[in-house]
């Protein structure tokens, strides 16, 4: 190695020492005479003097130094003088005073500064990658990243588990996004899929009897992106046999204590919370609920029938829900605030917003609705005292709570009401069947080889859905079985996801009658599963974490994008590489595909 050290190893037990170093020149201020310089590597930054007494030659060269250029400087390293050492830097108390430059290479000047690259737009940020990549915080995230997924695979590894690799050009796997698609040269008119994830290979290497797999593994789906959702993702997969979900929860409950503990030095305490899928959306309105905020939405229904304004009695009436929440102290809110608030949920999707202030009696347009003692007990339900604002939503009940999950979230931000922390939650016992409004049929909420618990096998066998009209007629006891899913959330984001499997053919079978998939079309999407699940099949069960979604809430981000090295934009574009790109003609004509653009 060219250097001796990190810059920003360097301590006062270095003192005396005659070192090289080399890194970026991050900041330079030329005093005419002392010349600083802020070098930078990634162990982090050390100030480099050059002192025309001292430096000679160097400090001539100094002065030509740029932004960016690559430098290795040799000298000694001495005690900063009194009153000039910076606390705020582990390298504060010392500096290098330089007698050798050499510079490695230069560099054209920046499109922004490593330093304000945060303020940089995140298009430029993105183009430039690789400079995005020296800021600091960037290169903590990867390190974290690094040290997470390390920790992970040796908990793995000393729980039994091996890792495995599953192929990345396969058949279509049922996450229920669109899949990407691969052309086959060798086989024209045939595309793989990429992974949505490796969910039948892992059963399958069950069946294969090697009884704990885990993977970390790219995964692909091509779906609306957000700031927690790219278009290829890491996830921590894993699977065991002879398990049941207890086994599962205890196992990740055991990583994510040890990943906090290793990488970030936090204790957490378990078990986690658990909350079953409906209490979630009662208290919460959504199945991936933030329990740093207390805020909780309660039933109005009840209470509202005692009074008289139409909009309320009407979403009851139309077989809808009537929530509500207490914005804490946000009485004093002008008409036009709260006008401001209205709009917001209805951005949401929500008709309206009722309020009621809770201000020398009750304030409100709508409080003539109601007699004194329903307001009363109204503010009762909702905790709400003097100062307080009641906001009500009317609506089906889909609705109602998307828009109060969403104004929980925004008043938990407003009023300050995130407590610091990680709250860590167990979402269980999802139902087993979703209704599809769209499409007119029942989808698997969570993929179509979840087991329904013990408790609801029995029934779900007995129901006879053979004609179609028979779904309308069982709807209520369709949705009425539960999963054995459950869902791990981690400060309001879903970091995963998993359950424990069918592994008996009857009830398989019997799953995809109720989907709907014709027993013709179950083979051609997953026949290998199916055949392998005649020879053997032991229970077995698993769940995959969202690898991304985890390191960004550890390093503390807002988007993933920023614990991934490369990742795309919005419309899963990488704007670095330039890719997707078009392709030449004779690649397309090879894969015997001609191009229909509009
Ligand atoms: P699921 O579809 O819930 O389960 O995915 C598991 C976890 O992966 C993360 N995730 C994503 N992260 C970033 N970008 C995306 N587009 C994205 N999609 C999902 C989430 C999610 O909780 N095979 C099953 C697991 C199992 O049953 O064992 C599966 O893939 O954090
Ligand atoms: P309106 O009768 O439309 O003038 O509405 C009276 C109040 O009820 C206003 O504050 C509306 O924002 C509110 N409102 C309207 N529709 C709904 C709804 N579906 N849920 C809750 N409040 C509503």
């Amino acid at each position: 190695m060219i250097q001796d050290k990190g810059c920003g190893e360097i301590r006062e037990s270095d003192i005396g020492q005659n070192l090289t170093l080399c890194g970026w020149v991050f900041r330079r201020r030329d005093h005419g005479g002392l010349i600083f310089i802020d070098l930078r590597d990634r162990s982090g930054i050390l100030q480099a003097v050059f002192n025309p007494d001292v430096s000679g030659d160097a400090h001539e060269l100094a002065h030509d130094l740029r932004s960016e250029y690559v430098i290795s400087v040799s000298g000694e390293i001495r005690k900063r003088p009194a009153g000039t050492e910076n606390p705020n830097m582990p390298t504060g108390m010392v500096e290098m005073y330089v007698n050798k430059l050499d510079v490695l290479n230069e560099s054209s000047p920046l499109p922004f500064t490593i330093e304000d690259a945060a303020n940089a737009s995140e298009t430029l940020r993105l183009k430039y990658r690789y400079l995005d990549l020296r800021r600091p915080e960037m290169q903590r995230n990867l390190i974290i990243r690094h040290k997470a997924t390390k920790v992970i695979r040796d908990y793995l590894d000393e729980k039994g588990f091996l890792e495995i690799e599953t192929p990345m050009l396969t058949k279509s796997t049922p996450e229920g996004a669109r899949d990407y698609l691969v052309p086959s040269r060798l086989n024209p008119g045939h595309f793989y899929a990429l992974p949505q994830s490796p969910q039948l290979f892992k059963q399958i290497l069950m069946i294969s009897g090697l009884e704990k797999y885990f993977q970390i593994v790219k995964c692909f789906r091509d779906e609306d992106l957000r700031a927690d959702r790219q278009p290829e993702f890491t996830q921590v997969d894993l699977e065991m046999s002879f398990a049941d979900r207890k086994d599962v929860i205890e196992n990740i409950e055991g990583m994510m204590k040890r990943l906090f503990k290793d990488v970030l030095d936090i204790k957490l305490e378990t078990p986690f919370e658990r909350l079953s899928f409906h209490e979630s959306m009662e208290r919460f309105g959504t199945d991936k609920p933030d329990l740093r905020i207390s805020l909780e939405l309660k039933d109005m229904a009840d209470l509202s029938e005692k009074g008289s304004f139409k909009v309320l009695l009407d979403a009851i009436q139309s077989g809808g829900r009537v929530k509500a929440m207490n914005g804490k102290g946000m009485a004093g809110l002008s008409r036009k605030e709260i006008d401001m608030l209205t709009e917001e949920a209805q951005s949401f999707g929500a008709k309206g917003l009722a309020w009621i202030k809770v201000k020398n009696g009750f304030e409100s347009p709508i409080a003539k609705f109601f007699p004194e003692e329903i307001l009363r007990q109204m503010a009762q339900r909702l905790d709400a005292e003097e100062g307080d604002l009641m906001l009500f939503v009317a609506d089906k009940e889909k609705v109602v709570h998307d828009v109060l999950s969403r104004m929980r979230l925004e008043l938990g931000k407003r009023l300050n009401l995130i407590k610091p922390g990680h709250k860590f939650v167990w979402i269980t016992d999802f139902p087993l069947l979703e209704w599809n409004d769209e499409e007119g049929r029942f989808e698997a909420m969570h993929h179509p080889f979840t087991s329904p618990v013990d408790e609801d096998i029995e029934k779900m066998l007995a129901i006879d859905v053979t004609h179609e009209e028979l779904l309308t007629s069982h709807f209520s006891l369709l949705t009425s079985i539960r999963a054995k899913a459950y869902d791990i959330v981690l400060n309001g984001y879903e970091i995963g996801g998993g359950s424990i499997r069918i592994h008996r053919r009857d009830l398989q079978r019997k799953m995809f009658e109720l989907l709907r998939i014709s027993e013709d079309d179950a083979r051609v999407k997953f026949g290998f599963l199916l055949d392998a699940l005649e020879y053997g099949a032991p229970p077995h069960g698993g769940i995959a974490l969202g690898l991304d979604r985890l390191v960004m809430i550890m390093v503390g981000a807002t988007s993933i994008r920023d614990v991934i090295a490369f990742p795309k934009t919005q419309k899963a574009f990488c704007l670095m590489s330039g890719s997707p790109s078009a392709v030449e003609s004779k690649q397309l004509k090879e894969l015997y595909i001609k191009l229909n653009l509009p």
